[in-house]
């Protein structure tokens, strides 16, 4: 990829988005970002990053996040990002990111970040924990995004409060110094958006969930896998169909749908009279053979560290270069003198 290009008008279009090494990646992750990230890469120019500065907002242990991180970088390479197209980089390489934010948490209002449900849920679970960065987190994601012009952030539903706010920011900052940044827009995919909890279906799969049952890894066992869905909640209808109220089968035909690219009327017909059990396991087996491919590349990646080191090196040495101009112009509008080194 040409990190030297300049953007012009008729540039392909820029792609950001980000995830965190906060511990598994799990099917939600997946489905809701990984997957998109992957299909676009062909028509867009594409820039990943693992946030692992925004992962010590919740307090980490050394050697684990360390390991975390590494893990998370192979399994998104595994998952199909390729640096012949796109940049993947880790954020704490690349020092742009937090001199940006700390501008941005300038042009943001208290009150808007007061605003933010993530932040509110977060300080609830973490209550022995409520630091400044849980709270100006979101200015830190304006800035990843901001720095490299995206025009699209392809994420799960659940970051779209974070992605509305950084709009706002970058309105407001081209509103007093001109035209600065590109004001991004979400790409949230139709399908797979919000993946549900497996026992709990009103909220979102979330690799916080202390009950391991709730969520599915993306390198979890096959019989893992099986057993997960086997046990998820259901209803008591024994009927495959779409509705309000079937939370958790409206989450499993979500799912289906993604992995075998079936309609939800298809799923409905092909289950027509069949029970909740061969329902569950149909799921549980797009899954597997879904995730197959991908648990192989990792255990293949994850054991090249030296690869894995010239893939996130390169890729934070051109990110770097592509920030650092953003960083500077939004530095010189505001008036601070030019560096001279
Ligand atoms: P994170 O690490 O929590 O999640 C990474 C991506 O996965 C999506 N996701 C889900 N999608 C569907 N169903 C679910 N249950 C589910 N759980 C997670 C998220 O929406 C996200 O797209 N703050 C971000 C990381 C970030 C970022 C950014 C994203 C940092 N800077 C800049 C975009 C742009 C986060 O914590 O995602």
């Amino acid at each position: 990829m040409d990190t030297n290009a300049i953007p012009t008008p008729e540039r392909k279009k820029v792609i950001f988005s980000a995830i965190q090494p906060s511990g598994t990646i799990t099917l939600g992750n997946y489905l809701g970002a990984i997957k998109n990230w992957v299909a676009l890469q062909d028509d867009y120019r594409c820039i990943f990053a693992l946030a692992d500065l925004h992962t010590i907002t919740v307090r980490q242990d050394p050697a684990k996040f360390r390991q975390n991180a590494l893990q998370a970088y192979a399994l998104l390479m595994a998952c199909g990002i390729d640096l012949e197209k796109s940049l993947f980089f880790i954020q704490s390489h690349v020092p742009t990111h937090a001199e940006l934010a700390w501008v941005l948490n300038c042009y943001t209002q208290f009150g808007e970040l007061s605003r933010m449900t993530q932040f509110k849920d977060k300080s609830t679970t973490h209550a022995d924990n409520v630091n400044a960065g849980l709270f100006t987190y979101p200015s830190l994601m304006a800035a990843d995004i901001l720095l490299y012009q995206a025009d699209l952030v392809p994420v799960g539903a659940d970051q779209k409060q974070h992605l509305e706010l950084t709009r706002n920011i970058a309105e407001r900052f081209n509103g007093v110094y001109g035209n600065t940044f590109t004001v991004p827009d979400p790409y949230i995919p139709k399908t797979g958006a919000r993946v549900m909890s497996l026992q709990e279906p009103t909220r979102k799969m979330s690799k916080s969930d202390e009950n391991v049952n709730a969520w599915v890894a993306v390198l979890d066992k096959p019989e893992d896998i099986l057993r997960k869905f086997k046990r998820a909640v259901t209803d008591s209808e024994a009927c495959v169909r779409y509705a309000e109220g079937k939370d958790g089968i409206n989450n499993l035909m979500g799912i289906y749908a993604v992995m075998t690219g079936k309609s939800y009327e298809e799923i409905e017909r092909e289950f027509d009279g069949r029970g909740y059990g061969d329902f569950k396991a149909a799921v549980a087996e797009s899954v597997i053979a879904h995730l197959r491919p991908v648990q192989e590349r990792y255990a293949q990646l994850i054991k090249d560290k030296a690869y894995l080191e010239k893939c996130y090196t390169e890729s934070a040495q051109a990110a770097q270069r592509i920030s650092q101009r953003t960083l500077d112009k939004a530095m010189k509008k505001i008036g601070f003198i030019k560096k001279a080194f």
